[in-house]
């Protein structure tokens, strides 16, 4: 018997081969949940060249994995810059399953093109990751919340901030702004949703060690004349060095805390920002 047995999350943004919805997906399948999980279609120019090599096929593959652990799963292709879509997912996943009990809102807009000084960022690039980190977030959570009402059976819902979202740093003004709001959202809606024994909270993780497509380091390997791979091994080399338990986070790191706010063990929590990130910030 796994914790979850009976219930059914719905994940946006998990079609990454190393991605933190992959990651969710699986652990909260072995505990039981069916799943549901949603993603854009993407040109092949945007994906990371391992997932190319691989030939991952997002939201399909990781349909394969949690099959395999023996749960059912729906794929929904969503847009979320498109709210309609986002209304549509929620009406799906309900007629599918019959019930939703668990929201992990994991998406986020690629980032790169943001990665500039402030006098430089593009109004459409800001656009972009309001729309897709924050109001993406408040539609899924007022569409899946409305259904988590109706069933009168609670709910969890889950925001996958970062430490972004309490300590910005030079050229992340939308990724920081967005990721913000983020908490002011989980805070509100933990309250609007607390009547329905809603609860609502948001996981902050730190540098996670994930390969989904990322223009600043496709970007800055070209510059440098290496592959985007020894790139990223002397990213997450250089950033274990700043972390106090010696290493960067891995995706299962941040699924382990979803599967636990996720559980009845949390009914209590709510309103909530936790820290993944190896001790690098303590608020
Ligand atoms: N990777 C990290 O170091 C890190 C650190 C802190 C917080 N986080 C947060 O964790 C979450 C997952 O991170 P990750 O690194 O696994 O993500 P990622 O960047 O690898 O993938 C995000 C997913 O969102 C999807 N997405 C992008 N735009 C979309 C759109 N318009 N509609 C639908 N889906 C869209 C992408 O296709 C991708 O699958 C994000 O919210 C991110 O902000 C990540």
């Amino acid at each position: 018997m796994g914790q979850l047995d009976g219930k059914v999350v719905l994940i946006t943004g998990a079609g990454g081969m190393k991605g933190i919805g992959r990651a969710c997906a699986l652990k909260l399948a072995s505990q039981g949940a069916d799943i549901v999980i949603s993603d854009f279609r993407r040109e092949p120019k945007d994906l990371p060249p391992q997932e190319i090599k691989a030939q991952w096929r997002s939201i399909d593959s990781v349909a394969e994995e949690v099959e395999a652990l023996g749960r059912r799963c729906l794929k929904i292709w969503c847009d979320l810059t498109v709210s309609e879509q986002i209304e549509d997912m929620a009406r799906r996943a309900a007629e599918h399953y019959g019930h939703i009990d668990i929201l992990v809102n994991n998406a986020r807009a690629i980032i790169g093109r943001d990665r500039v000084g402030i006098t430089e960022l593009r109004e459409e690039v800001w656009q972009r990751f309001l729309r897709v980190n924050t109001t993406a977030v408040f539609l899924n959570t007022k569409f899946v919340g409305r259904v988590m009402i109706e069933k009168r059976n609670g709910g969890r819902i889950i925001n996958i901030a970062s430490d972004a979202s309490k300590r910005a740093k030079p050229k992340t003004a939308a990724y920081a702004t967005s990721k913000f709001a983020v908490i002011g959202l989980t805070q509100a809606s933990a309250l609007d949703l607390a009547p329905h024994r809603i609860t609502v909270n948001a996981v902050c993780p730190g540098s996670v060690n994930t390969d989904r497509l990322n223009y600043w380091e496709a970007d800055q390997a070209q510059a440098k004349g290496v592959s985007l791979e020894e790139f990223r091994a002397s990213i997450v080399a250089d950033a274990a060095k700043s972390v106090p338990l010696g290493r960067i986070a891995e995706p299962e790191d941040v699924a382990k805390l979803v599967a636990f706010l996720a559980s009845d063990e949390a009914a209590f929590i709510t309103g909530q920002a936790y820290n993944v990130n190896g001790g690098t910030l303590f608020h």
